[in-house]
């Protein structure tokens, strides 16, 4: 994969640059997670650095391929001024034709602009490579290079991640390379035990993960809301807890599998649950597989928590994906955070530790820790799911 020291002289040369900037806004569009925007500033920084006028390509939402205001990068052309207060940001409401290229024109050496959503062209995410195309020469008529650095958003084969890499001179950004890099060392090769820890509401959204992680991982953690089909596929009783019940053959073939390849499969013995799927329910500890008609699990149990802690405390590679519990609910949290406590730890002591992105990472960030003490947290939910999978990403398999 090029990165961008392959690209040669960047000194006034306009550099289109793909990002991630899907990033959390509250009613009043202040952003309440800027993760992304600041994984974002290496790349940015190492062009400024070296005088290329930068333009940023970027999504935020899913507007459907309509112009929608709500769905506007104005917040992050804000932040993003706030983050750089060296650098000149520019914003233009237009993301093709002559407005962004009369603002592209007036740019210095080592300033930017950030184009507005490029969702809100149909085109964008079109299933029909013509007009995927047709619009990504639109993009390629802005500048001469192109960086791809959204990591959160190669999995998609849309126009300004995929095609655009086919018309312009191209390279992967600091991010990208940093992911790659990050996630690569935890699946080829590992340091081992490898341990990957999967949570999360559904099955159905982990089962390609499951299965490619079955030829890898010494152990599989399962936990949250997917785990309680994995008691019911074993014969317990899980009362109103999620569940989906047409998954029950998949998951009986996973541990029929983890079996036979000697990878240890550990599933949840206690269960917190609850009457009601509320943050003040009241709530019982009980055994996982037998959970009463009434009531619903919500995090897992305390003596989990310590098997699991104490497995993780003997692996040198960790993978988490999935949350425990619903960990937005200060009562059922518990179970999440110990997990994230676990792998801090491990991390301590030397383990190389990944959070797949998503609803970990969010956790992560409400109990308050910080990016340092993991070895890697990703900005890709989806993209770093199906980078677990094993799949071939459209936006990477671009830039090689
Ligand atoms: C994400 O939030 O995972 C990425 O930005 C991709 O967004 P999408 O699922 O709407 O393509």
């Amino acid at each position: 994969m090029k990165t961008i020291s392959d690209l040669g002289e960047l000194l006034g040369k306009k550099v289109l640059v793909r990002s991630d900037f899907n990033v959390p806004l509250d009613k009043n569009k202040n952003i309440t997670d800027d993760g992304r925007i600041k994984a974002a500033l290496p790349t940015l920084e190492k062009l400024i650095k070296q005088g290329a006028k930068i333009i940023i390509l970027a999504h935020l939402g899913r507007p459907n391929g309509q112009i929608d205001t709500n769905f506007s990068l104005k917040p992050v052309a804000l932040r993003l001024n706030k983050l750089l207060p060296n650098t000149k940001v520019n914003f233009c409401q237009n993301t093709i034709g002559d407005k962004p290229l009369k603002q592209i024109n007036q740019l210095n050496n080592g300033e930017m602009i950030l184009l507005e959503n490029v969702r809100f062209d149909k085109r964008e995410t079109s299933k029909d490579d013509n007009q995927r195309f047709a619009l990504a020469k639109e993009y390629a008529k802005l500048g001469q290079i192109f960086v791809s650095d959204g990591f959160g958003v190669v999995h998609r084969k849309q126009a300004s991640v995929y095609d655009i890499a086919k018309l312009l001179p191209s390279g992967a950004g600091e991010l990208i390379f940093k992911e790659v890099e990050a996630l690569n060392t935890a699946i080829q090769n590992p340091n081992r035990p490898l341990a990957v820890i999967l949570g999360g509401a559904k099955v159905s959204d982990k089962l390609g993960v499951i299965a490619n992680l079955l030829n890898i991982a010494n152990k599989i953690l399962i936990c949250g809301g997917m785990s309680y089909t994995f008691t019911l596929a074993q014969g317990g009783k899980i009362g109103k807890s999620l569940q989906e019940t047409d998954q029950i053959d998949n998951v009986k073939n996973y541990i029929n599998t983890a079996q036979q390849k000697q990878v240890e499969l550990i599933t949840p013995i206690d269960t917190i649950a609850a009457y009601e799927f509320a943050s003040n329910s009241n709530k019982k500890i009980v055994p996982a597989d037998n959970i009463p008609d009434d009531m619903e699990g919500l995090d897992i149990g305390p003596k989990t928590q310590k098997i699991f802690t104490n497995t993780l405390a003997n692996c040198k590679t960790i993978i988490w994906n999935g949350p425990a519990g619903v960990f937005e609910f200060d009562n059922f949290a518990q179970g999440t955070k110990a997990i994230a406590e676990a792998l801090i730890k491990a991390k301590a002591n030397g383990a190389f530790t990944v959070i797949g992105g998503g609803d970990s990472a969010a956790a992560i960030r409400k109990f308050g820790f910080e990016d340092w003490q993991f070895s890697h947290i990703s900005t890709g939910g989806g993209a770093s799911l199906e980078f677990l999978e094993g799949k071939k990403l459209p936006g990477l398999e671009v830039l090689s």
